[in-house]
């Protein structure tokens, strides 16, 4: 045998029958320009699983720019579960279902109701509208934007960068966005805010600060922010005022003096180790915690922090929600989920694993007309089209809402995008009341995770949430 192995080629075995021709082997019946038929001529959908079309342009762009790429919109790493690796089991015998059109689902979300303030923040619904700065918004989507909550009872965030007197006019409630940059802090705005939020970090970019480019740094932006114009502007992440639990409390306690007891004070967070992060922050004294999921939105962050930091939406509420069980604070301490949240039904996902609210940035903007086929030509400039557009960053929006352009902004209706962003709030919200009472519930609140099911191994050991079929949670 082993003889066998070292004789030529031709030895080695011999057909049955006569070789065939080349021509016959290649094929060349089927051949174009001279290729054998089969043979690709380039690997335009790509050849290696590494060296994607994907990999080898990140490369070129890097080996030109010198440095990293910032781009705004959210994630694009799809390795990311979404909330379609989860579904929903309603009533049918074991549980009864609410009659769909008669009776009634209760949507009032009453965050912050710790017992330490004397105006927590009442909703109509369980959705408001994320922290988006005036800077990257124009005044006309900021506008906008509170007009629209308003007007089905919830409330938005200013963002960095100080209180926009549009804003504040068009929203009933408005909360305050404190960065450690401190770019447009102002007592007097904090005493007329409905709440105030300290910003650690974002899904989008966490460990690091916020992003402004040049190009969005107006003279009006520049003033509210006291920094100059047209330079890019970056803010820090650590605040100055506190190192660690203890000087949060400090902190906390220093905020509710200055506003009298009476509004709550939210932390903010990029979703990283939720289960140690919401506990620290729940027992400095915060009494809303916002946790940011990998998803999230942003007006400009380094790519490579957009798709590669922080964890999902998904698993980050379960281990929020269980880090607040843990420390009894679940009841006095308020969970809002943030991050890729598209529709009511993504929103009521969120409440069955055990947010208490979530909160929308990216959505809230397609609702007003991002990415809408309009003014194309202006899309194709940015070398992008309607539908695929992530090029908050630039300050060149075509639809006049990522923009500080006075001509690009006029592209933003206000009543037009108010209403829009309203409808799109009530339309959400009916969906989640749908899936509420399929599943026997008289409230929104009362969804839970058993409520669920995982269509995938992974989601069900991301979420705790029992895998379909099987009725087990895998590696919770
Ligand atoms: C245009 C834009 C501007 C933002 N500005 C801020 C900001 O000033 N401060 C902040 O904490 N988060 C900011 N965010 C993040 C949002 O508050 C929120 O965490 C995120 O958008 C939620 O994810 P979603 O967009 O998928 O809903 C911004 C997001 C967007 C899209
Ligand atoms: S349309 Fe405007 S808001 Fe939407 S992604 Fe493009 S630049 Fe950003």
């Amino acid at each position: 045998m082993a003889n066998d192995m070292n004789n030529s080629d031709e030895e080695r075995y011999s057909y049955p029958f006569e070789m065939p021709s080349e021509e016959a082997v290649a094929f060349s019946d089927g051949a174009i320009d001279g290729r054998p038929a089969g043979v690709p001529s380039s690997y335009d959908k790509g050849g290696s699983l590494r060296w994607t079309p994907d990999a080898i342009s990140e490369v070129h762009a890097l080996a030109q720019l010198g440095r990293y790429q910032v781009r705004g919109y959210n994630c694009f790493n799809q390795r990311l579960p979404t909330f379609d690796d989860l579904t929903f089991v309603p009533a049918t015998m074991t549980r009864l279902p609410l009659e769909g059109y008669r009776e009634k689902c209760d949507t009032t979300t009453i965050l912050g109701n710790s017992g330490n303030v004397e105006n927590p923040l009442e909703l109509k619904i369980p959705i408001y509208i994320a922290s988006m700065s005036f800077g990257a918004l124009s005044a006309s989507a900021k506008a906008a934007l509170g007009y629209g909550a308003s007007k089905v009872g919830t409330m938005t965030c200013t963002g960095e960068g100080g209180m926009l007197e549009e804003e504040r006019a068009a929203s009933e409630r408005l909360v305050y966005q404190m960065s450690p940059a401190r770019y447009g802090l102002d007592l007097d705005h904090l005493r007329r805010a409905d709440g105030l939020e300290l910003v650690v970090g974002q899904g989008a970019k966490p460990g690091t600060g916020g992003l402004l480019l040049g190009m969005k740094v107006s003279e009006r932006v520049s003033k509210m922010r006291t920094l100059p114009p047209g330079v890019d502007q970056r803010s820090t992440i650590r605040h100055p005022d506190f190192l660690g639990a203890d000087d949060l409390a400090v902190k906390i306690e220093e905020l509710r003096i200055a506003t009298n007891y009476k509004v709550p004070i939210s932390i903010k967070m990029g979703a990283t180790r939720p289960r140690y992060d919401v506990a620290i922050a729940a027992k400095a004294g915060a009494d809303i915690i916002v946790v940011d999921g990998a998803e999230g939105g942003t007006g400009a962050s380094p790519e490579m922090l957009l798709n590669h930091t922080g964890i999902p939406n998904i698993s980050a509420i379960r281990a929020a929600r269980e880090a607040l069980d843990e420390c009894g604070m679940s009841g006095k301490v308020s969970l809002v989920a943030a991050g890729g949240i598209r529709s009511g039904v993504d929103a009521a996902k969120c409440l069955a694993l055990g947010a208490d609210a979530v909160m929308i940035g990216n959505a809230s903007m397609i609702a007003m007309g991002c990415n809408s086929p309009r003014y194309e030509e202006d899309y194709a400039k940015l070398g992008t089209s309607p539908g695929a557009c992530h090029h908050c960053h630039t300050g060149l929006c075509p639809v006049g809402i990522a923009t500080q352009d006075p001509d690009l902004e006029a592209r933003m209706d206000v009543a037009v995008g108010a209403e829009r962003v309203a409808r799109y709030l009530t339309a959400m919200t009916m969906e989640i009341t749908a899936l509420a009472k399929a599943c026997g519930k008289s409230s929104v609140h009362n969804l839970e995770p058993e409520d669920l099911r995982a269509l995938s191994f992974e989601a069900s050991a991301f979420t705790g949430v029992k895998m379909a079929g099987i009725d087990r949670a895998f590696g919770w």
